[in-house]
């Protein structure tokens, strides 16, 4: 069994065992129902780093009213058996009170790039996760920490907000992980009716082939725009964005002479889905 602390005292002294050992850290947090997206950035820590912790919690200030906070897929034994698999060294799984007790007041939030795209979409959502995030780096003190390209965005916030409040860790982030006929990997997708499913890949076929396009020079307004449509004809309901970005600040782009990314968000059925692609 991989070791399960609770507490922040227990984290603690965990990790300061193998700090007075000498050994180097690697954090990798998570919501759980795991998969593997998930499980590339523990083989990535594993790899980096001597002792990899893993941490789960679905971390409520990051779900909007009417989100599925309720309805997130929960799986502890499933989880717990994977990272056993992958040889993790610690979960960190708190509880809603260890993380947020009574009187908890305080937010990170990263102005600018916290607020456009998903920030502008789902309000309070990068709040949530850069509180979060920010509380877990102070608690573990990681040489590392490791997230997915999946949530693009996400990372450039994480990687802002450790410079910003000079939180002494590296932030690596690991590429995508995809099903075989390019469906993202994500713990939502279990969420999508069978007919959905099928649909769901030409979300990243459509995304390839704007990057491939806005490459070769053809228009990036133009190309926003079929791409939405693309999506909207193969029945999708909505597409939040489908926007080809500046790959390190994520300002918008009329030409690609710079590293770029085509970032989207479309809704299927009832679930959404968000995918990137970089130029
Ligand atoms: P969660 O959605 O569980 O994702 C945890 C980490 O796994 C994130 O860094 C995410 O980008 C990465 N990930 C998910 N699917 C992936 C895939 N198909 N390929 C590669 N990486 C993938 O993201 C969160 O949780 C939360 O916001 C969190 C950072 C834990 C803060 O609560």
């Amino acid at each position: 069994m991989v070791e399960t602390v609770r507490t922040i005292p227990e984290l603690r002294a965990a990790l300061k065992r193998w700090r007075q050992q000498g050994e180097t850290v690697g954090l990798v947090p998570t919501m759980g129902a795991l998969h593997e997206g998930h499980l590339s950035l523990v083989r990535h820590a594993r790899a980096k780093t001597m002792r990899t912790c893993v941490t789960l919690f679905v971390n409520p200030k990051q779900f909007g009213p009417g989100e599925d906070l309720d309805s997130y897929p929960r799986d502890a034994a499933d989880d717990m058996a994977k990272l056993e698999a992958e040889g993790a060294d610690l979960l960190f799984q708190p509880g809603p009170e260890e993380v947020y007790p009574t009187g908890f007041a305080t937010s990170v939030h990263v102005d600018g790039l916290g607020d456009i795209l998903e920030g502008e979409h789902r309000p309070g959502f990068f709040t949530g996760v850069a509180t979060v995030v920010t509380k877990l780096l102070v608690q573990a003190l990681p040489d590392i920490a490791v997230f997915g390209e999946k949530d693009y965005q996400q990372s450039l916030v994480i990687r802002r907000l450790t410079r910003d409040l000079d939180i002494p860790v590296r932030i690596e982030a690991v590429p995508i992980v995809r099903e075989t006929d390019g469906l993202a990997m994500s713990s939502r997708n279990a969420y999508l009716k069978a007919d959905e499913r099928t649909i769901a890949p030409v979300l990243f076929g459509t995304l390839s082939q704007v990057a491939e396009n806005v490459g070769r020079g053809v228009n990036v307004a133009e190309q926003s725009e079929w791409g939405m449509d693309q999506l909207l004809r193969a029945g999708f309901a909505s597409v939040d964005y489908l926007n080809v970005r500046d790959a390190e600040t994520l300002d918008e782009v009329t030409d690609v002479s710079r590293p770029a990314r085509v970032l989207a968000a479309a809704t299927l059925g009832t679930t959404r889905l968000i995918d990137n692609v970089s130029v």
